[in-house]
């Protein structure tokens, strides 16, 4: 027979490509990571990430101005903290004039609109480089689900707008969400990565930040007794389900390309934001290809956070958001 429907028709030109394209990238779509550090007039490349950098307060504030010139409007705070303030409950965290606590004031006054989501978790702090407090060789659940909940409304109290505990502690959101609400941040959004996997592609942000887990002798080696096992699938959805039941507003799965079955599985199965955090190992691997001339840059950036989007992402955190929108204007 001849053939009746022929689907190349509806690929025949950019036009008509445009016209069926069934997934669309805007910059409303992205949260920016930023790396910020103590000091002043700092912009410093992280090595194993070409292109981005950590950032003083000064150029933070210039960096939201640009991002929110671009339609960029939500950013991700991280900090790096000096040794000598890391210590095994992450205490700095807590300081009301801590690195964190000044950054999102510096963004909000620079630019009241940026919405300022924040990573809560405490190794960044640790001086283990661990998520969580360690007592005899084991990561502690619900104490350090209690230092979470203060740093929490300690970041509210600063201006925060959306918090977002990267642990994966066990009842972490619970937590978090009465200590919001006896504080009276009604408003502010939990964030929560619930899906998030013992993944080997952190290793570039855990260079950024200083913050990889120490090799001492009975200090956990890795995150694989709080982070998912990447072999799993159910669990994902487990985790997230109880954290939605908790009072998380914006689900997360972490890290993107390998993951995005769950992704899907988790759309399919939620009736809040999802939420995708293309990490910086997979930043580094497309950076690396790209110069050495492997990979065209642009272009396999652009299909990737298409499929992400594709595959369920109502919000994606990336490295690459703001080359991203310039393609895309
Ligand atoms: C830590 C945290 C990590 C990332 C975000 N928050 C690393 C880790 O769990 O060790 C990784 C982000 C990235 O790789 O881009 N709480």
């Amino acid at each position: 027979m001849y053939p009746l429907r022929r689907n190349r028709r509806l690929r025949v030109s950019e036009s008509m490509r445009h016209l069926v394209r069934e997934t669309v990238l805007s910059p409303n779509d992205f949260l920016v990571p930023l790396f910020v550090v103590e000091g002043k007039n700092i912009k410093e490349e992280i090595a194993s990430m070409p292109d981005y950098y950590r950032l003083s307060l000064d150029n933070l504030a210039i960096e939201v101005k640009e991002l929110w010139g671009m339609g960029l409007k939500s950013v991700l705070l991280f900090v790096k903290v000096a040794d000598d303030l890391k210590d095994n409950k992450g205490t700095e965290a807590l300081n009301p004039n801590g690195l964190m606590q000044r950054a999102i004031k510096t963004v909000k006054d620079v630019c009241p609109e940026m919405l300022v989501m924040t990573d809560v978790a405490l190794d960044p702090f640790s001086s283990f480089g661990h998520d969580g407090i360690i007592e005899n060789g084991r990561v502690l659940n619900d104490k350090t689900s209690e230092v979470l909940a203060e740093m929490s409304v300690s970041h509210a109290e600063a201006g925060a707008d959306v918090v977002a505990p990267s642990d994966m502690m066990d009842g972490r959101i619970l937590t978090i969400r009465e200590a919001l609400e006896d504080e009276g941040f009604y408003n502010t959004a939990i964030m929560s990565y619930s899906a998030k996997y013992a993944s080997a592609f952190y290793g570039p942000f855990r260079d950024a930040l200083d913050s990889a887990p120490v090799d001492i002798q009975d200090i956990p080696k890795d995150k694989k007794t709080y982070q998912m096992d990447y072999a799993n699938r159910y669990e994902a959805i487990k985790e997230t389900e109880m954290d939605i039941d908790e009072g998380a507003d914006i689900v997360m799965v972490k890290p993107g390309l390998c993951y995005l079955d769950i992704v899907r599985e988790i759309r399919n199965d939620v009736d809040v934001p999802v939420a995708v955090y293309q990490v910086s190992g997979e930043y580094a691997m497309l950076k690396a290809a790209a110069e050495k001339g492997w990979l065209d840059h642009d272009a396999v950036m652009l299909e990737q956070l298409y499929a992400i989007k594709r595959a369920g992402a109502n919000i994606i955190a990336s490295y690459f958001a703001k080359d991203a929108v310039k393609l895309l204007s």
